[in-house]
């Protein structure tokens, strides 16, 4: 996993601008699998691929519906996991329809389906960086599944380096991306361990 990178986003804006950036690298038949804590800001990453790819509709949180659609310049499905207790769930959902050929899939707490997800595939990891200074950074780290999701994580790094410093006001720019350091977490409730369960 030597390609996966990491950027600390300070902002919405800047959450949205990283989800611009991989935008253009979208192709249909693509997953992206959205993990990390909960609040961390995935529902605004994916506003930001989302308007980057012509969607005028308001992208909201598919928490509660499960499943949202979208059109851009292709076709948008939105998922949310987080709600659902099992794998068989999340199949009688029709999961393996909504993995169109011909769609982009966002899936938020895809961590907790990794069997059901192809083999290549990008995942999200965001993570509140619990700085008391500075409560909107967000560190996200970018994973990817496949050689291929490695060529376009690093497409997106060049692009969102660019578009970060043109919205910063600081005048001395420092590359933001550093090589992916943070390991994999597993302190998070995943869809086999009673989520939604009402705690
Ligand atoms: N740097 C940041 N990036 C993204 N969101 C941020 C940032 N700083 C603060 N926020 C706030 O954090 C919240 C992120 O909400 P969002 O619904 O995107 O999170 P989520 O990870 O999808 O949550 P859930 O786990 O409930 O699906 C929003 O209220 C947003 O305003
Ligand atoms: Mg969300």
């Amino acid at each position: 996993m030597s390609s996966a990178v990491a950027v600390t986003s300070r902002s919405v804006e800047e959450t949205r601008i990283l989800g611009a950036s991989l935008a253009p690298l979208l192709l249909p038949g693509d997953v992206v699998s959205l993990s990390g804590d909960l609040g961390a800001g995935k529902t605004v990453f994916v506003q930001g691929v989302a308007a980057a790819l012509g969607v005028s509709r308001r992208v909201t949180s598919p928490s509660f519906v499960i499943v949202h659609h979208y059109e851009g310049a292709y076709p948008i499905v939105h998922m949310d996991v987080y709600r659902l207790n099992s794998f068989q769930e999340v199949l009688d959902l029709g999961f393996e329809e909504l993995l169109d050929p011909e769609a982009i899939m966002f899936v938020e707490w895809g961590e907790a389906v990794t069997p059901l997800l192809p083999r290549r595939y990008l995942e999200v990891e965001m993570r509140r960086a619990m700085n008391p200074d500075d409560p909107t950074d967000r560190v996200i780290a970018f994973r990817p599944r496949g050689a291929e999701w490695g060529r376009k994580v690093q497409a997106m790094s060049q692009t969102a380096e660019t578009l970060l410093a043109a919205a910063s006001a600081e005048t001395t720019q420092r590359s933001r991306f550093s090589s992916a350091p943070i390991p994999r977490a597993r302190d998070h409730r995943g869809v086999n361990d009673g989520k939604g369960s009402g705690a």
